[in-house]
């Protein structure tokens, strides 16, 4: 079984020997012309542009204003409020305003810059007060969700505090910078070549623009060098871009955003910030929380309202609240357009609960993770032979459904290997409520919580309370570092909160000599999504891993697909593949079972042999054998996921199949007299069910720490007064790197399976891990706290910066 292996990443020799193929390293034609954008700098007002320069610069070949595109060439994910070029008024400083296609790139970007531009400037609204003083926004009044009534109970509890939140937004920073390349193909087909998550929007806002139907437009991704969001819908432009010009002049066209370029123009993370009160008990049990979040979306709507729900979703995080209200405000501002990126609003919300838990443990003085296991929804009770508990038997008791666990239609082996607990003494609180009894603020049933156990068995292995003693004599015997320590949970909610998103498909090929070739509609970002959908293919056959070719996302192959998003990727294309693995696979035993007059149900694909009665073929001869025969050997697969139905207007319904779980502890020390820091040690704990692979999942946990870790710490975006992005390159804006990482850093998997059928009982694990970096966050704000009696109210990024002013307000007690 190829599944529940730590493979290596399928392309990992191509990665580090830079013979993976990216956009640029597709050789170009020789006529290929490429293309600048030039950029509008003023935030708002009106553009007027003399261009006569530009038509003479060297190697210019042509130059497009929006009135010379066959179309408004609309670029939006969600509205159509983003065409390609500016038509004369101007959003936000990074705007395109007219492209240049020339011989070379440089020589395009030489010649935008010998334009002139007289800009009629107006005021430009920047921040959240002067979006809601102006009431500029994306829907026309705040989004509310309740459960119970807050205000009344707050106006009730014993006891109350309020308080605000600042959290910045976070450059993308994929490696690869967006590209596209764009090929022209006979009698006005087009071949695109995009560097994007999401393919199918890309040949649907092409053919848009160039009023094609979608059969005239493939669009084919092999991987990105990283995505995290930021080419779910900014690679649009550069596509569009690249297409109009190949239909125009006839010539393959190509356009690359050079990394200042890339972090002027696309859209980032959203920031937000979240106000807050509380009502609780002398115990720190939540009675009520109000909260309010304002997100600045920029200037065009983008994905910003699914973003702004998500932050709305995940405003309880871990926490069964009796009372809960959330109110939010998605503001339009003269900025780039904030977009997805790694947990697309849950990282926001998840940090505006969390930081109501550290505020409240504060205030009654008590230790954050204890006042967090008391507001834990409970744990569900243990399924026997699926739960991840301790006791829970090796061998599930009531197999997963024959179709998607393996292949015990044919007599397989068992394909959910057991993954043993062993060593580790039970812990945690009883199971205090039948599931089904608890709900989310949006009317979801919390079935499969187990955050309890995780959270005790994390802290026991990590050895939480003797290092909180540690940490605190520590603090009491060194005047000028401090540490600080800090366990917080994830409960991340799985699938497109669009219910008709989460759907896939596949396409699989098995050949004459036995070698499998899969496709379907994920796209590979380095998550490693190819490796285990491509495990899922060799397991159904029964084969090695190497005989799955793996292939190029490509919209003629499968159509319609998603976006790979919502870390739905292995989920949905897991589930397609072995959908249509299935199919090829039962025809195989029809005919093989006919042939040796033995019982179809039982014929055996296993280790690269196929079973028939009493015959044993290798299964290159039982591909020839079907060959022969005239069987199809090739097939589609298609999923959709169940259960899920969603009202975002109400907020109500069961928006997610299943929650992913985690938990991190980190411990950092920082220096009181300047403010800088670094994270000691981290232990992590990560729910992803019965990994697909653990070693890529374990990738994927570090990885996304590491990254929810710099979001909240050393990624600080400016904009001055202006509205002028001054954070545009690795210069002025920090990203962790290798050094950042903690010096201790241990990484587990939890051993539970999915309770919801997914592909063989897995979970999703692409997200879920970035929020474990509020641990360290929250670890810093612990820090400074020990410098006094206040609240340390700390904002994020927690800039050394920011840290040194929070610990000056705590050393002077305002
Ligand atoms: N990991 C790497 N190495 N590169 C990426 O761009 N994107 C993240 C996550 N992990 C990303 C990554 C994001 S935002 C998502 S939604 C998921 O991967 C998407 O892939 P999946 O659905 O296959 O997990
Ligand atoms: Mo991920 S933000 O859903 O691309």
């Amino acid at each position: 079984m190829s599944v529940n292996k730590p493979l290596p990443h399928d392309a990992a020799p191509l990665h580090v020997t830079g013979k993976a193929r990216y956009i640029d390293d597709i050789p170009t034609p020789a006529n290929c012309v490429h293309l600048a954008f030039s950029l509008s700098e003023r935030a708002s007002g009106r553009v007027t542009v003399d261009l006569a320069e530009v038509r003479r610069a060297p190697g210019v070949l042509g130059v497009w204003e929006a009135k010379d595109l066959p179309s408004e060439c609309d670029c939006s994910p969600s509205l159509g409020d983003e065409p390609l070029l500016s038509d004369g008024t101007v959003h936000y400083v990074g705007q395109p305003v007219f492209m240049v296609a020339a011989t070379s790139h440089l020589l395009a970007r030489k010649a935008v810059r010998k334009a002139r531009m007289s800009y009629e400037a107006s005021s430009a609204i920047l921040s959240v007060d002067a979006a809601m003083e102006a009431n500029t926004r994306f829907e026309e009044g705040p989004r509310t969700w309740e459960k119970g009534d807050a205000q009344a109970a707050l106006a009730e509890a014993p006891m109350t505090i309020a308080g605000s939140i600042d959290m910045g937004g976070q450059e993308h920073f994929y490696l690869e910078g967006q590209a596209a390349l764009v090929l022209p193909q006979e009698d006005g087909d087009l071949l695109v070549h995009s560097s994007t998550q999401h393919p199918t929007e890309i040949q649907h806002k092409v053919a848009h623009a160039l009023h094609k139907p979608l059969h005239a437009v493939r669009v084919e991704t092999r991987r990105m060098g990283g995505g995290f969001g930021g080419k779910e819908s900014q690679g649009n432009a550069l596509a569009i871009a690249c297409a109009v010009v190949a239909d125009a002049l006839g010539r393959p066209a190509k356009m690359r955003y050079d990394r200042d370029d890339d972090m002027t123009i696309t859209g980032k993370r959203h920031d937000f910030r979240i106000d807050y009160r509380a009502g609780f008990d002398k115990d720190g049990r939540l009675l009520a929380v109000d909260f309010v979040q304002y997100t600045r979306c920029g200037w065009a709507q983008d994905l910003s309202l699914a973003v702004a729900d998500r932050a709305m979703l995940h405003a309880d995080n871990a926490y069964d609240i009796p009372a809960l209200r959330v109110e939010s405000h998605r503001l339009k501002t003269n900025m780039q357009s904030a977009t997805a990126y790694r947990g697309f609003g849950g990282p926001q919300g998840m940090l505006g609960i969390e930081r109501v838990l550290d505020h409240v443990a504060h205030a009654v003085g008590r230790d954050p993770l204890e006042v967090r296991q008391v507001n834990y929804y409970a744990d569900a009770a243990p399924l026997d032979g699926l739960d991840g508990g301790l006791s829970a038997p090796r061998e599930p008791a009531a197999p997963p459904p024959e179709d998607i666990s393996g292949q015990r239609k044919h007599g397989g082996e068992a394909d959910l290997a057991s993954r043993g607990a062993e060593g580790a003494a039970p812990v945690g609180r009883p199971v205090e409520a039948p599931a089904g009894a608890q709900v989310t603020h949006y009317g979801q049933p919390v079935e499969d919580f187990i955050l309890g156990e995780l959270t005790a068995r994390l802290a026991a292995d990590c050895d939480y309370a003797a290092r909180r003693e540690a940490v605190a004599r520590w603090n009491a015997e060194t005047p000028l570092l401090k540490r600080g320590l800090a366990l917080t949970p994830v409960k991340f909610g799985i699938s497109f909160t669009l219910t008709h998103l989460n759907q896939a498909g596949a396409l699989v090929h098995v050949y004459q000599d036995g070698s499998i070739a899969m496709n379907h509609g994920g796209t590979e970002m380095g998550q490693g999504l190819f490796q285990k959908v491509a495990q899922v293919a060799a397991s159904r056959f029964g084969v090695p891993q190497d005989r799955v070719r793996i292939t190029a996302t490509d919209t003629a192959k499968v159509p319609n697909t998603s976006a790979t998003a919502a870390s739905s990727g292995s989920d949905l294309n897991g589930m397609a593949v072995a959908a249509a693995c299935d199919i090829i696979r039962e025809r195989m035993a029809e005919h093989l079972a006919g042939l040796y007059q033995a019982e179809a149900a039982g014929v055996l694909f296993a280790d690269g042999y196929v079973h028939v009665g009493e015959e044993t073929l290798s299964f290159e001869e039982a591909a020839k054998l079907c060959y022969e025969g005239r069987v199809s050997l090739s097939s589609t697969g298609f999923y959709k996921t169940p259960k899920i139905e969603w009202d975002r207007i109400r907020g109500q319904g069961r928006p997610f199949y299943y929650f992913a779980y985690g938990a991190a502890c980190t411990e950092v020390v920082l220096d009181t007299l300047t403010g800088e820091y670094r994270i000691l040690r981290t232990d992590i704990l990560h729910d992803a069910g019965a990994s697909l692979n653990p070693a890529i999942d374990v990738g994927q946990i570090e990885g996304g720490y590491v990254q929810g870790a710099g979001w909240l710490t050393t990624e600080e975006l400016v904009w001055d007064s202006e509205g002028r992005l001054r954070t545009h390159a690795p210069s002025t804006y920090k990203i962790p790197a290798c050094s950042d990482r903690p010096e201790v850093f241990n990484v587990a998997l939890w051993d539970g399976w999915n309770r919801e059928e997914t592909i063989y009982r897995s979970k999703a694990v692409g997200e879920p891990p970035f929020m474990l970096g509020i641990s360290a966050f929250l670890a810093l704000s612990d820090a400074v706290a020990s410098c006094g009696e206040e609240y340390p109210a700390l904002d994020a990024p927690a800039t050394p910066e920011r840290v040194l002013m929070a610990v000056r307000r705590v050393q002077d007690g305002l």
